[in-house]
């Protein structure tokens, strides 16, 4: 029986003003006014004296009865959300910032729920009228740092750290991880997203969901699926094949589901294979829980879709955020027949299976009084552990503290902690990389410093370049145009490169949600002004045989090739949440030996990726279906496949170290029976203590399905290593880790012949091989059919 009633709730409603930023967001969505709330509490069900003759929600037991007891009604407002504050609704009084709810049914013991978003952390407003207390979330690094670091423990002391922040502050469910593949360098969202690698991505969210969900609070999984570009994001039908999709773009949520039991998944905005994703029960019904068994239930995305009642057939239990018009639609259609009603209690069902679980339902007491002090020095470690050294020429890096620096680029003081929209956080601070470094001890040059310091202020104060809230609102964090590169002048870089020992140059860059980048100068290329800012520095400093290094404080790969030779130590900061300063510092001087690995490639140039020609749709001017036409060949699939030189390869990162791995064995021999396992022994042969990432790659033999020529099927972290010490790793593969997707079969097959083990530091450096053989074709596990695209497209083969 409920007890207290912690949370207001209010019924009043406001009018919704599509806005123009909504508009331009690719957010549009005919909702005529939020649903209405039930004004009833929680309470006045409990004093009830009907409790003993009304079913009411206790336990899984109790679940069916409940449902029985609904009126259709209140199936057809339970299964669509309350609305979302500032498009339709106040906001929610009980967790300010929170994005979605659920429908309360008092008088069956049901309350109302909280979503609020991620990845990078819990997004809630941090202020509130007539409070002095405050509700800021930590801003841990992005995802990408995330799987930068190759390390799942890491991820899932995020997760914990995350979810603690969720339930203190009195939310129910957390809108992510996210996990959708770097299909593309220029996606706007990749930020959010861990790798262009189906088993890093699927991992690295297993142990973020772990993390989230050891607090008794719920992770969504998202964006479920194929929604790899944020162009006509709501509209695009992506075209992708059966193996593809299998292989690549659900794999990473196959793993996610089966490793971690996430409470709930997020269908995505896009249509697949001619089908809007929420409304596909090929996906939601056929792949989600008949091939993998999944026990929660999905949202929407934030009005995804164009169908209310083809998404509760397909099992889209939830529709998110919500609009009154949704319920009248399902209640009508139940009432037609042209909905069975036992759909709807089907869906139901899903969700109160989950709701059972929640604090809410358990009146969990929260404290809106996490650790944050704790949850930074998570971060922070998690930050520099995400670092990826990609250049150090003569060790330039670290720097002693009796060095003098001087910092250029104007993300020194505007460092980006992380990527825009719904993925935004609002953190109570970021430490600057110019702070962080002042901090650490180093002395500064100042009068460059101020320099910066007075550009930026100067920009700042002018009305192109004021930082304002959010177009969607003040509760998705500030809006802060980029501004110029201050330029430099030939006299401060000569009297710089003669006061300071070293230079460090920060490049940044920021994206977001509703818009992709773009490969233009000042996005993916570097401005004209940073181009002569690194090759002038450089120029200078190496006169006076001085060193300079690079720091890129972005969410995604910029172009390197044309300026890398320029420098001598590049390090990849990539956006590192609030402590970013610290966390720099802390590479910067050596306190954390960089072991960061790329998740993603970076490419020569941007035409050098498999989906340059493809991406973002066709017709160029208003995309309205995009076709993957690289198939499985994506990222470092296609590098090593079609021998396209990246400027930085999958998997590469550099140590102030040095390592040996040797001994790769395979210990059952070279037949494969159900199991395999690979062991390898890194050493630490270098001066300073470190951590290794191995990967093991395998190359399967060209059968009836080709192959690409390696892909990653394991990988692990060694603990810290001092100079000349050693650890044997082991690595356990079976036959489904091991197979392909055969579309004519509809089944991961294990296809005879000879395969090869590749275990190295990256998808190019392989340290050490062995071989085994499949004698003859293995069907591993058979699949449901499902997804097949409507239309004839070119696949990329070999
Ligand atoms: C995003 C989701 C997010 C939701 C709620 C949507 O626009 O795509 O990732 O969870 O909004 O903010």
């Amino acid at each position: 029986m409920l007890k207290k009633l912690k949370k207001q709730k209010k019924s009043k409603l406001v009018a919704f003003t599509l806005t123009s930023s909504l508009l331009l967001s690719g957010l549009t969505y005919d909702i005529a006014s939020a649903q209405s709330q039930n004004p009833t509490s929680v309470q006045q069900a409990q004093t009830s004296t009907e409790q003993t003759s009304t079913p009411y929600l206790t336990d899984a037991a109790s679940i069916d009865r409940v449902i029985q007891a609904m009126t259709l009604e209140e199936k057809s407002k339970f299964v669509v959300g309350v609305g979302m504050p500032g498009f339709g609704r106040p906001a929610f009084e009980d967790v300010v910032g929170a994005v979605g709810g659920t429908y309360g049914i008092p008088r069956l013991g049901i309350p109302e729920l909280r979503f609020a978003d991620g990845p990078a952390g819990l997004r809630i407003r941090p202020t509130r009228t007539g409070q002095t207390q405050t509700y800021y979330a930590t801003a841990f690094p992005i995802a990408t740092s995330l799987a930068s670091t190759w390390d799942t423990a890491t991820v899932e002391a995020i997760g914990k750290a995350q979810g603690n922040e969720v339930k203190e502050y009195g939310v129910d469910m957390l809108l992510a991880p996210a996990l959708n593949i770097h299909r593309n360098p220029l996606n706007g969202r990749n930020f959010e997203y861990y790798s262009e690698d189906p088993l890093i991505s699927g991992k690295m969210a297993a142990a973020m969901v772990n993390g989230v969900q050891s607090n008794g609070v719920g992770a969504t999984i998202k964006h479920f699926a194929a929604n790899n570009q944020e162009t006509n994001r709501n509209s695009i039908d992506t075209i992708v094949s059966e193996r593809a999709l299998r292989e690549i773009y659900l794999k990473g949520f196959e793993i996610a589901v089966k490793e971690s039991n996430p409470w709930s998944v997020m269908s995505s905005y896009n249509k697949l294979n001619g089908t809007y994703t929420s409304q596909s029960a090929d996906l939601l019904t056929t792949v989600l829980r008949k091939d993998w068994g999944y026990k929660g239930f999905v949202m929407t995305d934030w009005f995804g879709g164009d169908n209310p009642v083809e998404q509760m057939k397909a099992q889209n239990d939830m529709i998110m955020p919500g609009a009154a018009n949704q319920s009248t639609l399902i209640k009508t259609a139940v009432e037609s027949g042209s909905l069975d009603e036992k759909v709807l209690d089907r869906n139901i069902k899903n969700i109160l299976n989950i709701l059972i679980q929640t604090p809410e339902f358990k009146k969990y007491q929260n404290t809106d009084k996490p650790d944050l002090a704790a949850h930074a020095q998570t971060a922070r470690k998690a930050a520099a552990e995400g670092m990826v050294l990609l250049k150090n020429d003569k060790m330039p890096l670290p720097i002693s503290k009796d060095q003098k620096i001087t910092l250029f680029g104007n993300t020194q003081i505007e460092t980006v902690k992380g990527g825009t929209g719904s993925g935004d956080v609002n953190a109570a601070y970021t430490t600057s990389i110019a702070d962080g470094l002042k901090d650490a001890g180093y002395q500064l040059n100042q009068s460059q410093f101020q320099a910066y310091k007075t550009y930026i202020d100067d920009l700042r104060s002018q009305d192109q370049y004021k930082i304002k809230p959010s177009p969607w609102g003040e509760d998705f964090g500030k809006s802060i145009p980029a501004i110029p590169e201050k330029p430099l002048t030939d006299d401060e870089i000569a009297g710089a490169s003669q006061a300071t020992d070293i230079g460090i140059i920060v490049i940044g860059r920021n994206s977001g949600e509703g818009a992709d980048r773009k490969d233009v100068k000042g996005d993916y290329q570097l401005s004209d002004a940073e181009k002569d800012m690194i090759s002038n520095v450089s120029a200078e400093y190496h006169k006076k045989g001085k060193k300079v290094a690079v720091i890129l404080n972005v969410g995604g790969p910029i172009e390197v090739d044309s300026w890398r030779d320029d420098v001598d130590s590049i390090l990849l900061a990539w956006q590192p949440g609030q402590e970013a300063g610290y966390a720099v510092a802390d590479v910067i001087s050596g306190k954390v030996n960089p072991s960061g690995k790329l998740p993603t490639t970076f490419p020569v140039k941007y035409s050098d990726v498999a989906s340059a020609n493809s991406f973002p749709g066709t017709p160029a001017n208003n995309p309205t279906q995009v076709v993957y036409n690289e198939d499985i060949y994506v990222g470092y699939r296609y590098n090593t496949t079609f021998n396209v030189k990246p400027a930085y390869e999958f998997g590469y990162g550099l140590s102030y170290t040095d390592f040996d791995i040797s001994h790769v064995n395979i210990s059952e021999g070279k037949k494969f029976k159900d199991t395999l396992k690979v062991s390898a022994m890194v050493e630490n042969t270098g001066k300073l203590p470190g951590r290794e990432v191995v990967q093991v790659y395998v190359s399967a033999p060209d059968g009836k399905l080709e192959k690409p020529a390696v892909e990653l099927k394991a990988f692990d972290k060694t603990k810290e290593l001092k100079p000349n010490q050693r650890q044997l790793l082991q690595f356990e593969l079976n036959a489904k880790d091991l197979a392909s997707f055969d579309e004519v079969q509809n089944a991961w097959v294990l296809e005879k012949g000879t395969y090869t083990v590749k275990v190295g530091a990256s998808s190019e450096d392989i340290k050490g091989t062995a071989t085994f053989k499949v004698d003859h074709d293995i069907i591993v596990e058979k699949v449901n059919e499902a997804l097949a695209p409507k239309v004839d497209f070119e696949r990329l083969t070999k």
